[in-house]
């Protein structure tokens, strides 16, 4: 079994932080996106990936996966260029499968429970293909599988103006090698892409059995800033912690703090877990970081408070007011403008930047 993992498409939705880089790489509770895909897929036991690459983000991509060794996989890059849909993108992985079967794994999903449940229900029956479901509250928004009453997939529809049911396909499925020759047959979608979820619906209509799974732990699409947040929220409450950083006296400290080991949190400050917070960065006194908050790399925290946020890293963040419920990107700096004349809020905001002052 191989793993395929789509790091392509444009990022639009995640603009403006998407300006300077893909969105897979896109950091939840201080780990790229994409990482989490790998981790499941070596977890269940396949190690020959490949990343199939758009046009964005092609050598950060890279220079941060490698050949792989650092995750204990072996990585083999593909170049799909414009992002045609996920069946194309499948397809451009034909050479890569060979006679094997292989997982499909979007690089902007991240499941907490894994994928070995699917990999082995699928390897234990003869099946085209195995897809993972789960109830999701905005169907028109994504793949829809109708089950009948003994859990068979009869059909399967993308993005339909009239769901029959609630069940998503969510970013996982597994394919025999059968795929490929439904793929060659596709004529591209209302949306001028070639969809998977016409391959499955393919594949059933050539009488294929199709595996189904509906998915119990937490899953997320992170293709909005919105998304991230709850991302964030839901792997931060999963982290252990471990305090490898410098507490120092006088810091107030409480939950869950995933502290690496050359952060600090200075004399003074507040923080409460779930956090993170990554390498080089710190916490000065009089600063409050509170839960469900991430703070990436070489980053200085001073003065606000800030919660239920991500700062993306090489930020200093140091405004005496507050900050809920926000994404910040790389570089980006928020000092207080207070004592300075005119009274006013002063912005240097990059295109399609979203702000709730
Ligand atoms: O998140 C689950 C949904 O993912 C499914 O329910 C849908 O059936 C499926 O079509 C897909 O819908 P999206 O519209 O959300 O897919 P998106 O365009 O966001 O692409 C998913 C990932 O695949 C993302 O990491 C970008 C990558 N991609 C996308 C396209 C269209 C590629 O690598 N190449 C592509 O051509």
């Amino acid at each position: 079994m191989k793993g395929v993992l789509l790091s392509g498409g444009t990022g639009t939705r995640l603009r403006p932080i998407t300006h300077t880089g893909p969105k897979q790489l896109v950091p939840v509770a201080n780990k790229p996106v994409l990482q989490y895909g790998i981790e499941d897929l070596k977890e269940a036991g396949i190690t020959e990936i490949a990343i199939i690459l758009g046009n964005k983000g092609r050598d950060e991509i890279q220079e941060y996966l490698g050949n792989g060794s650092r995750f204990g996989v072996d990585i083999t890059y593909i170049v799909q260029g414009e992002p045609l849909g996920l069946a194309h993108a499948a397809g451009c992985a034909r050479d890569f499968v060979g006679d094997d079967d292989f997982v499909m794994y979007l690089g902007d999903n991240i499941l907490n429970q894994g994928i070995e449940d699917l990999v082995e229900s699928f390897q234990a029956g003869d099946y085209g293909a195995g897809i993972a479901l789960q109830h999701v509250e905005n169907p028109t928004q994504f793949g829809i599988a109708d089950v009948d009453d003994g859990g068979n997939v009869v059909q399967l529809i993308e993005k339909p103006d009239q769901p029959p049911t609630d069940l998503a396909l969510i970013g996982v499925y597994v394919f025999s090698n059968e795929v490929f020759a439904a793929i060659e047959e596709l004529e591209p979608s209302w949306r001028g892409e070639l969809e998977i979820t016409d391959a499955i619906q393919s594949l059933l209509d050539s009488g294929h059995q199709i595996d189904s799974h509906v998915v119990e732990g937490w899953w997320k699409d992170t293709g909005k800033p919105a998304d991230i947040l709850d991302a964030n929220r839901l792997a931060l409450d999963e982290r252990p912690g471990s305090r490898d950083g410098e507490i120092e006296d006088g810091a107030e400290v409480s939950g869950h703090i995933d502290l690496a080991d050359d952060a600090v949190i200075e004399d003074g400050a507040v923080v409460r877990g779930p956090i993170s917070i990554a390498s080089g960065s710190t916490v000065m006194g009089g600063a409050y970081v509170g839960p469900y908050t991430s703070i990436g790399p070489n980053t200085t925290i001073k003065n606000v408070h800030i919660e239920n946020s991500v700062v993306i890293g090489d930020s200093e963040v140091t405004t005496n007011g507050k900050i809920v419920d926000s994404l910040v990107g790389r570089g980006a700096t928020i000092s207080s403008s207070e004592g300075l004349l005119p009274e006013g809020r002063r912005l240097t905001i990059g295109e399609n930047s979203n702000l709730k002052l």
